[in-house]
Parts: structure tokens; C-alpha cells; sequence
């Protein structure tokens, strides 16, 4: 009713509630950079295709009189209370589309009374973050660095800022094959977007500081304050090994005055690319996160019901079944389909959660009843801080919620547990 009442009144709100018109304009609102970044996909696209028609797979078949006038979303995921089972998925680099990103998300998270999981390449330190969220659970996404030390000040820094929960994504190794970033020259890291948790960190700042110095030393002294115009520098900074960087920041004429002339930020950048991933990432690595944190351990980005198996005999408390919103592999599964066969693989005790391609409350009650415990919303809340800041993100929330408790009420489910499989039709591929 809440939702409907401006409507009534003849107030058009700025954030419109279908999908489409959502995406058109936000479209409209960011710039092609960002909006490149954020709706784009791997490759040709045919992942995030593919996560949208596994939904136009599944038909809800409502039921009917069954007075349902009373309908409760919360529920509990690893002890974390969720005032509906949706979390807004972490984003990275999303200062691309505003200032104070991550802050504004938080605002519009804590607004709605929804967590928010922050990115390990968010646009502010969690630790400011977290404050943003005034008392709204959240938890910590990490992208496990090559660097072992790094890993854990992260996690430290997430336990003492108060995440209730601790994310590891596995799906991105390495960044997927972005061809619309690729062809835009676009990476917003480069120009140092999205790496304010590392910069925040005093084990990252450490190493950058050790880069200079051998930098500095590598090119007799002179120091990396060289001006990317003047030749005779540049080359002596290529010799010296920041001649990647230079010419990388050159590319994108984004690049900020200090990226380029200023060494700590510089070489900040160029540590963030060496190290923020670990491409070598096993289940060597996943079996040592029991004794690293106390916090309960979900691991992102899992498809293949062998993994989701495994991954729960490695001691992690849950899963988040997700192909990055189909940035990562093109043609990858349609994470609804591997959703099903995930539930069914570990059967219905474990903590599973679901991501991409969620784009509605019908969605969210189509996953639930395929057996998600709760879903993260991706793109949709980060269009909504495009449009209207933390009250966009708020409305985009609210948005879903109300369908969702909506669709309770039409189909007879009262509660988050009676979103059962046997008011769907369909099939998974
Ligand atoms: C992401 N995603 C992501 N995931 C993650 O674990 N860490 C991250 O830093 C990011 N960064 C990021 C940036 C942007 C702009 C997008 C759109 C996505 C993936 C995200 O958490 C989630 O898995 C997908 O967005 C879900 O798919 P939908 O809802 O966007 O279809």
C-alpha cells in the first residue's frame, strides 16, 4: 500500500518500478563508461541472457483462497536477521557512477533495513562503511590477494568493523573477457576506482611503499614524480619497471594529474593490479579460512554441484551459487538452473544462496522456491544510486520487497519457509 499511495496521488517516482524502464534510465544517468562497467558482460553477453530465460523457464502457479493477510519476510541466514531474504550484492568500483558510492548504497541499504555486502574493491574503506550502516547487518566480500598478509588484515579489518559474515568470491581469479570495457579503454582500477579498501590497509600501503622505494632506488634516485610528456623520463620510468603503469594511465584519458605524477598513488594502482587476485586460488587456500576467522565463511561464485559439495566438506558454512551476474565466463550456466542442481546435490540443510539475474520480487520467489535460503541483488540497486543516490537504492529495495510480500499474498505463502517448490511449474535446463 505504501508503494501504491504516491502513485495514487499522481507522483511519477523517480525510480521507476519495472525492470526495463529502470535500465533505460539509468542508462540515460551515467556516463557510457560506467554504464559499460556496470551493465556489461563477458564476452557476447550470452551468460547474462542466459540467467534471465532460466527465470522465463519457471511458471509460479498461485493458489487461492487461502486468506493470507499476514505475511512475514524475515528470516535468519548464519545468524544474520534479514528483514526480507535479500542482500544487496557487492559491487565494486561503483564510485564510477557517483562520489561517496558505497556510503550512499549503505545510506539506502540501512534505509530499507537490508545488508549490504561490502565489495573488497569498494569505493570507501569498510570501516567507513560500516558506520554508514548505523546497526543494519552487513558483511565483507573478499578477493583473495596473492599476498597471504593482505588476506588476513582484510579479514581483520572486517571482524573489527563489525561484518557478521565473511564472503570469499571465487569467480574472479582474473577479471573475465569485458569486451565493452576492453573497446572503451575502460577500466576504472587503473584510474584508481575501487581500490579504497586497499589503500585504506596498512599492510597494501606497506607494500606500495616498498615499490617506491625500489623504484626509486632502480632509477638512481630521481624519484617517480616523472611527467608522462617528457620522453626522456618516461623511458627512464620504463626501465625502472613503471613504464606499464605510465603508459596504461596514458591510455585512459580518465587518468587523474596525481595517478600520473604523483608516485604513491601511481604505484598504489600498479600494486592493486599485481596483487588483488590470486589466480592460483585452491582448495588449498579455502581449507585454511576456518583458522583465519571466526566469522561464518560463504563462498561466491560456486555453479558446479561437485564444488558445492566439496566446499561444504572444506568446513565454509555456506554457498552463494552466482556467475557474477555473467561477467565472468560467457556461456557460463544460468545460475538458477545450477541453483537447483546445487539444492539438490547438498540437500536441503546447508545455507545456499543465489545471485544473477534477480531482477524482481517475482524472481526472488521463484529462487526461493527453488531452494535459495535469500538472493543478492546486483545491478538493480546499483542503477537506482544512479538515479536518485541512496534513495534510489532504497526505492529499488523497497521495490522488490513490496512485490515480493505482494506475491506472498497472492500465492498463499505467509512466510519465507512456505515459498515452496510446489507452486512453481517448469524446469531446469
Ligand atoms: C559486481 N559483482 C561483484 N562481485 C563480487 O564478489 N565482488 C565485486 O567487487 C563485484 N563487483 C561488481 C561490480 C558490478 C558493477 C557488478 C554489476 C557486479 C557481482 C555481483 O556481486 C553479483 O554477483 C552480480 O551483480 C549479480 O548479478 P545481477 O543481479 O547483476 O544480475
Amino acid at each position: 500500500n505504501a508503494i501504491y499511495r504516491p502513485g495514487a496521488l499522481g507522483i511519477e517516482p523517480v525510480v521507476p518500478t519495472g525492470t526495463a524502464e529502470l535500465e533505460s534510465r539509468a542508462r540515460r544517468a551515467m556516463s557510457r563508461r560506467a554504464w559499460a562497467y556496470v551493465a556489461g558482460g563477458a564476452g557476447d553477453g550470452a551468460t547474462m541472457r542466459a540467467n534471465r530465460e532460466a527465470f522465463d523457464r519457471w511458471r509460479v502457479v498461485p493458489r487461492v483462497l487461502h486468506g493470507t493477510t499476514e505475511r512475514d519476510l524475515r528470516t535468519t541466514v548464519l545468524g544474520t536477521d534479514l528483514a526480507a531474504p535479500l542482500l544487496l550484492a557487492p559491487v565494486g568500483a561503483a564510485g564510477l557512477i557517483t562520489d561517496d558510492a558505497d556510503l550512499k548504497i549503505a545510506d539506502g541499504a540501512h534505509a530499507s533495513g537490508i545488508p549490504y555486502i561490502f565489495s573488497c574493491q569498494g569505493s570507501s574503506p569498510m570501516e567507513q562503511t560500516a558506520a554508514a550502516m548505523s546497526g543494519t547487518p552487513f558483511w565483507f566480500q573478499l578477493y583473495w590477494s596473492t599476498d597471504e598478509e593482505l588476506v588476513d588484515s582484510m579479514i581483520g579489518r572486517a571482524e573489527a568493523a563489525g561484518a557478521q559474515a565473511l564472503v570469499v568470491t571465487l569467480d574472479t581469479t582474473m577479471l573475465g573477457w569485458r569486451t565493452q570495457d576492453l573497446d572503451l579503454g575502460s577500466l576504472p582500477f587503473a584510474r584508481g576506482i575501487g581500490i579504497a579498501q586497499y589503500t585504506s590497509d596498512p599492510r597494501f600501503m606497506a607494500l606500495v611503499r616498498e615499490r617506491v622505494a625500489a623504484a626509486e632506488s632502480a632509477a638512481g634516485g630521481a624519484g617517480l614524480g616523472i611527467d608522462p610528456r617528457k620522453p626522456l623520463e618516461a623511458a627512464r620510468a620504463a626501465r625502472s619497471g613503471v613504464g606499464t603503469l605510465l603508459s596504461m594511465a596514458r591510455a585512459h584519458p580518465g587518468a587523474t594529474r596525481d595517478n600520473l605524477r604523483s608516485p604513491e598513488p601511481r604505484a598504489a594502482v600498479e600494486a592493486f593490479l599485481d596483487i588483488y587476485s590470486n589466480p592460483g586460488l585452491s582448495w588449498g587456500h579455502v581449507s585454511t579460512l576456518r583458522e583465519r576467522t571466526s566469522l561464518p565463511v560463504l563462498l561466491k561464485g560456486v555453479l558446479h554441484p561437485d564444488d558445492a559439495r566439496r566446499a561444504l566438506d572444506s568446513g565454509v558454512d555456506g554457498l552463494i551459487v552466482s556467475n557474477h551476474g555473467g561477467r565472468q565466463v560467457d556461456r557460463s550456466v544460468a545460475a538458477l538452473d545450477a541453483l537447483v542442481r546445487v539444492r539438490e546435490a547438498v540437500g536441503p540443510e546447508p545455507t545456499v544462496l543465489m545471485d544473477s539475474g534477480i531482477r524482481s520480487g517475482a524472481d526472488l520467489l521463484v529462487a526461493l522456491a527453488l531452494g535459495a535460503d535469500a538472493c543478492l541483488l546486483g545491478r538493480p540497486h546499483v542503477y537506482g544510486l544512479a538515479l536518485d543516490g541512496a534513495e534510489g537504492v532504497s526505492a529499488v529495495i523497497d521495490n522488490v520487497v513490496a512485490e515480493l510480500d505482494l506475491t506472498m499474498g497472492l500465492v498463499g505463502a505467509g512466510s519465507v519457509d512456505a515459498i515452496t517448490r510446489d507452486l512453481l511449474e517448469g524446469a531446469a535446463r
